[in-house]
């Protein structure tokens, strides 16, 4: 399989870079990583660990490799190592556009003139970032789901002068890591799965926050619809109730309409620092949430 970079770099190892830097170092790439806060990644792989040992058998690196994908990859306390021998390097800091443009600009300082870098944002397209990085030409979107959950998707998208081979070259590198890409022919807010799965989301969040339904029903129709093992409402709290917030902020800055504001109930949850698994409480209650039990799905 074509192999389009060799060195790869993430920026940011909370619960997506941190993945991103695993499926890297499973798939035999150079991993280095940056992340402002120390000891971000061994503390994200240890929440990621105790929640997938509770919901999956095998996760989608299976668990007898895990210690050593971990091994391989070198997290460095100065961004400019981490940076400057990188082919490709991809950010996965807060969703938060005045943060991000920051890091394309750090980034930028610091990479060679050929590195390409990407942005793994649930929600802000590379086009309004690129700028930021004197190289709009090497930018994109390269945006992962939960990969060690098994959501082996990526939103594959360009921005206003991405090269084509740059946007293949992000397309080759995907599957190299054992995903499928989803490429967008043309900017979207929202990629091309994001986009179902946050019409899912707001769609829910609302008859939730309006009291029309309880969310565990939600789920149980979810889960025996689709036979997953989890509902919206339980993936919600997997992704971080605080992200969720963010991406709709972005939406709701996008189009103005006050349908697309987040709901006041979730706003609550989170002064309330009920932030989804990483916080041990969500809409459910970790580390054993009652969607686990048999009895959840029992008539
Ligand atoms: N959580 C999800 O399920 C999910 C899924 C797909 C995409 N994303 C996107 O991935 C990005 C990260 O989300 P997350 O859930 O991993 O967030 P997170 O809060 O779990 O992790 C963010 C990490 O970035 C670090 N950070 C903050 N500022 C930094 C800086 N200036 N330099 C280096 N590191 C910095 C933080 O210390 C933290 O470890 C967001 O854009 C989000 O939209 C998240």
């Amino acid at each position: 399989m074509n192999r389009p970079f060799e060195r790869i770099t993430v920026i940011g190892t909370g619960t997506l870079g941190a993945q991103i830097a695993m499926l890297s170092a499973n798939a035999g790439y150079q991993v280095k990583t940056f992340d402002s806060r120390e000891g971000a990644f061994s503390e994200t792989m240890d929440k990621l660990g105790s929640d997938l040992r509770s919901r999956v058998d095998q996760p989608f690196i299976p668990w007898g490799r895990w210690e050593d994908c971990a091994s391989k990859i070198s997290h460095l306390t100065q961004l400019s190592e981490a940076i400057g021998d990188a082919d490709l390097v991809v950010e996965a800091v807060p969703e938060d556009m005045e943060l991000k443009r920051q890091v394309f600009r750090q980034i930028s300082q610091h990479a060679s003139p050929g590195a390409v870098i990407a942005t793994n944002s649930s929600s802000i397209p590379v086009s309004r970032l690129e700028e930021s990085s004197g190289r709009p030409e090497r930018c994109l979107n390269i945006h992962f789901y939960m990969p060690l959950q098994g959501m082996n998707i990526a939103d594959v998208m360009g921005g206003t002068k991405t090269q084509p081979e740059v946007l293949q070259a992000g397309i080759s590198w995907v599957r190299t890591l054992g995903c499928v890409p989803l490429t967008v022919n043309k900017e979207l807010l929202g990629f091309c799965f994001n986009r179902v799965w946050r019409a899912i989301k707001k769609e829910t969040l609302s008859m939730w926050a309006n009291g029309f339904v309880d969310f565990r029903d939600v789920d149980r129709a979810w889960m025996i619809f689709s036979n997953m093992n989890m509902g919206p409402f339980g993936l919600m709290d997997a992704i971080g109730l605080d992200v969720v917030y963010d991406i709709e902020m972005v939406y709701f800055g996008d189009s103005g309409d006050p349908s697309d504001q987040p709901p006041q109930a979730l706003k609550d949850k989170l002064q309330r620092g009920e932030l989804g698994v990483k916080a041990g409480k969500g809409f459910y209650t970790y580390p054993d949430p009652e969607y686990l039990n048999p009895e959840f799905l029992t008539p």
